[in-house]
């Protein structure tokens, strides 16, 4: 697997989805770029979830809130006094890392065999979290003789604290937010005014987030600049259970939607170790190239942050209806968009035994989500077929995210294509000039057919569309 993840990060590399932040001066830690083909197919999956939450929904509307607030809201939030990690250094590596991760990583490889012994020991690991027992977390890295992952040394410092926030240097107090929600709870008057809302609401965000994570490694799994898909659900207190229900079902269909294969999730197991701000949560959790990890949370935050809110900034932050004055309860639904890349990405990712015995590498992404979605090549550089080919281009433009390319002999702009998962490729050649027709290539099956140059057009809009997809999602809302 460690063999297929630096294939998978390199090949990310190498055609330009995700490079290293500042690469030019040495890179900058759990910090990375999307390149060209990246950006797209981040776009896309944005596009995907945002129509899912706001086209889908009527009572879901979209905002785009700043990322530096207030303090106070950090305050209210709970953020400065409990969004805090757990720390150990190793005196003799120099590195710094999380208790928690570093026993379930241990047990995770020590106790493969042994479920029993691996539930005995975290559910003590969840006792001490809870309890906030440091001491005891010291202890049981002892009791199972935990090294440092590199060193292999034990010399271990005690457990501490420390806030996952970062704070602006030279700014007394202004953080940069480390969850995209706080937007919207200090918006939510303005937009039931300016939008008419009425509970049940939701409104849906798409951002960047920032925390302080010490223990980031694994690509963009776990970084410090990242971007959350979220969405607040305003309910009434008493629907509390039938609105997280109704949630983890509409979240778990559609990650399901995307085909990356039912196997590969753990269906919504639920929190051990709740946000100082949730009464109840619950994870999807994804098989990554590493093991299964949280991709999307769900949460019901009751009315946590609405209360606080109101108490620190003295505004009113109720519902006043049919005589009632109440704080509505909240569902939330948090995604990580650079997760789901991650996910969507690495189960894509194939590598191929030709007929021929060749291999090919092929991203097998959804149609829907590819950057391109078809490539538009002339056989040959002369005779005319350069011309045809960019005609056809230029004429369908447009609609759609083409590519067209001439660079290399077919073969090759076909393996190119395959490897950042272009659904089609339309190749001009000879017979074009006689019959206007042009064969398509499927990424998939590799097989060719010849079609109709106006065909090409509705093709690539009924194959790579969002409507087939949003249609069956449709059908659950
Ligand atoms: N507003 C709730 C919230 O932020 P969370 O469980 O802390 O909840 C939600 O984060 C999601 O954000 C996670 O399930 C994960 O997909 C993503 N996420 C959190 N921290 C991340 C990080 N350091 N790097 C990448 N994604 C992260």
């Amino acid at each position: 697997m460690k063999h297929f993840f630096d294939f998978l990060i390199s090949h990310a590399k190498i055609y330009g989805f995700i490079f290293p932040s500042s690469e030019i001066y040495g890179g900058l830690s759990a910090i990375y770029d999307y390149g060209p083909y990246g950006v797209e197919l981040k776009n896309n999956i944005k596009e995907f979830w945002w129509k899912s939450m706001t086209q889908l929904h009527e009572n879901i509307v979209g905002i785009d809130s700043s990322i530096l607030m207030h303090s106070d809201v950090w305050k209210a939030s709970g953020h400065v006094d409990k969004f805090n990690e757990l720390l150990i250094d190793n005196k003799d590596s120099k590195k710094r890392y999380r208790p928690e991760i570093l026993i379930q990583e241990y047990i995770e490889k020590k106790f493969l065999n042994d479920p029993e012994k691996k539930k005995e020991i975290l559910s003590r690991l969840y006792k001490s979290l809870k309890k906030k027992d440091l001491a005891d977390i010291k202890v049981l890295i002892d009791e199972l003789n935990i090294c440092d992952p590199v060193y292999k040394t034990k010399n271990w410092t005690k457990i501490r604290c420390f806030n996952m926030m970062f704070k602006m240097k030279n700014e007394k107090d202004l953080y940069l937010r480390p969850e995209t929600a706080q937007g919207i709870f200090s918006n939510f008057q303005n937009i039931i005014k300016s939008n008419r809302m009425k509970i049940p609401f939701g409104i849906a965000q798409i951002g960047k987030s920032f925390r302080n994570e010490i223990f980031a490694r694994k690509f963009i799994f776990r970084m410090r600049e990242f971007e959350q898909m979220e969405m607040q659900f305003f309910i009434l207190p008493e629907e509390e259970i039938k609105w997280y229900e109704y949630w983890k079902k509409i979240r778990l269909k559609w990650h399901l939607e995307l085909n990356l294969g039912d196997e590969k999730y753990y269906k919504l197991c639920d929190h051990n170790h709740l946000a100082h701000y949730a009464s109840a949560g619950s994870d999807i959790e994804f098989y990554f190239p590493f093991g299964f990890q949280e991709i999307e949370g769900i949460h019901s935050r009751r009315d946590f942050d609405l209360k606080n809110h109101e108490f620190l900034s003295k505004k009113k932050l109720r519902i006043f209806e049919s005589e009632r004055n109440y704080f509505p309860y909240v569902i939330e639904t948090s995604l990580g968009l650079d997760r789901i890349f991650l996910a969507i990405f690495s189960s894509s990712l194939k590598k191929e035994k030709l007929k021929n015995g060749k291999t090919r590498t092929v991203l097998k992404l959804p149609y829907y989500l590819s950057p391109i979605k078809a490539a538009i090549f002339p056989l040959v550089k002369k005779d005319g077929l350069p011309e045809i080919a960019k005609k056809i281009f230029n004429d369908i433009k447009i609609h759609h995210r083409l590519v067209y390319d001439q660079k290399e002999s077919i073969g090759k702009l076909y393996r190119r294509q395959d490897a950042i998962g272009t659904p089609f490729c339309f190749t001009v050649d000879y017979d074009t000039i006689k019959t206007d027709t042009v064969t398509m290539r499927n990424r998939d099956s590799m097989k060719q057919k010849r079609i109709h140059i106006k065909e090409i057009s509705k093709i690539i809009e009924q194959e790579t569309g969002l409507k087939k997809v949003l249609k069956n999602l449709s059908h659950f809302i």
